[in-house]
């Protein structure tokens, strides 16, 4: 295994407290909330924030990768920790025998604090929620037997860049839309997160957005259209080095006649 060794520099302190959360019901009864400062949600509403959470990325990259004895996964971002949680609670149900590091950059420091008591979804109620949202906070590394998961105040451009070549299986690539966040949606963005990207890896997102896909395409990804056979959520992108086949999912191959 070759996990990216990243070290937490001094101006890493989390928990500033800022206003609380403005929570947002969604179409599946989950929560998520909206951000004053991007003047968006942090997930689909419509979706519902859990769904949009296992069908567009969790679903796609467990089924990519489930062999994996050590599965390293980049977060990008940390935002309210759904699919950080949400990959711990896939692993927790169909009883997976792989180790999760988990590495997420996140530029807000104010919201570790406020998650400590966020009304996450019943299926995430057997997994050690404050102990994990507490270990973030206070000292930005959460670790069991087979978890590791460290959150960084730092923008993803930066912790990209310093990431190891080859080092990470999976990149959950889940930043605001790119109209509203669109320093983590460029060309020269997505050479980085190509760069990082083991021979194998999968990277998913909510967008399909054919400028995104162009830059994709662009730095060498081959990039799929990917709806979920039982159309639970609207369709997503999700990218690799290689061809890629996922089950339950109809995966359409962009850029190509
Ligand atoms: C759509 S939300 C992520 C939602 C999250 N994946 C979840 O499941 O709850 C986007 C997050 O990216 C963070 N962000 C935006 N630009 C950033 C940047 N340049 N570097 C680090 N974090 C950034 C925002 O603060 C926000 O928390």
């Amino acid at each position: 295994m070759n996990p990216p060794h990243l070290r937490s520099s001094d101006d890493d302190t989390l928990g500033e407290h800022t206003p609380s959360l403005e929570l947002k019901t969604s179409a599946d009864g989950s929560f998520s909330a909206y951000n004053a400062v991007f003047d968006e949600c942090y997930h689909s509403l419509k979706d519902g924030a859990l769904q949009e959470s296992l069908y567009k990325h969790i679903i796609p990259a467990f089924s990519a990768c489930e062999n994996l004895e050590n599965m390293r996964i980049l977060d990008i971002c940390f935002g309210l920790g759904y699919n950080t949680l949400a990959s711990l609670y896939y692993r927790q149900i169909h009883i997976l025998p792989m180790n999760l590091h988990i590495y997420s950059p996140e530029l807000d420091g104010s919201l570790l604090t406020n998650l400590i008591d966020f009304p996450y979804p019943e299926e995430f109620s057997h997994l050690p929620l404050r102990e994990i949202v507490c270990a973030l906070r206070d000292r930005g590394i959460y670790e069991d037997a087979h978890t590791h998961i460290e959150v960084r105040l730092i923008d993803a451009r930066e912790y990209v860049r310093q990431l190891p070549t080859e080092s990470i299986d999976v990149v959950y690539q889940d930043a605001f839309s790119p109209k509203k966040n669109p320093e983590l949606w460029s060309e020269e963005y997505f050479a980085q997160l190509y760069r990082i990207l083991a021979p194998n890896g999968i990277l998913t997102t909510y967008s399909q957005s054919a400028a995104i896909r162009k830059n994709a395409l662009a730095c060498g990804f081959v990039v799929y259209d990917c709806v979920h056979n039982e159309g639970l959520v609207r369709g997503g992108s999700v990218m690799s080095k290689h061809e890629l086949a996922l089950p339950h999912y109809r995966l359409k191959r962009y850029g190509t006649p």
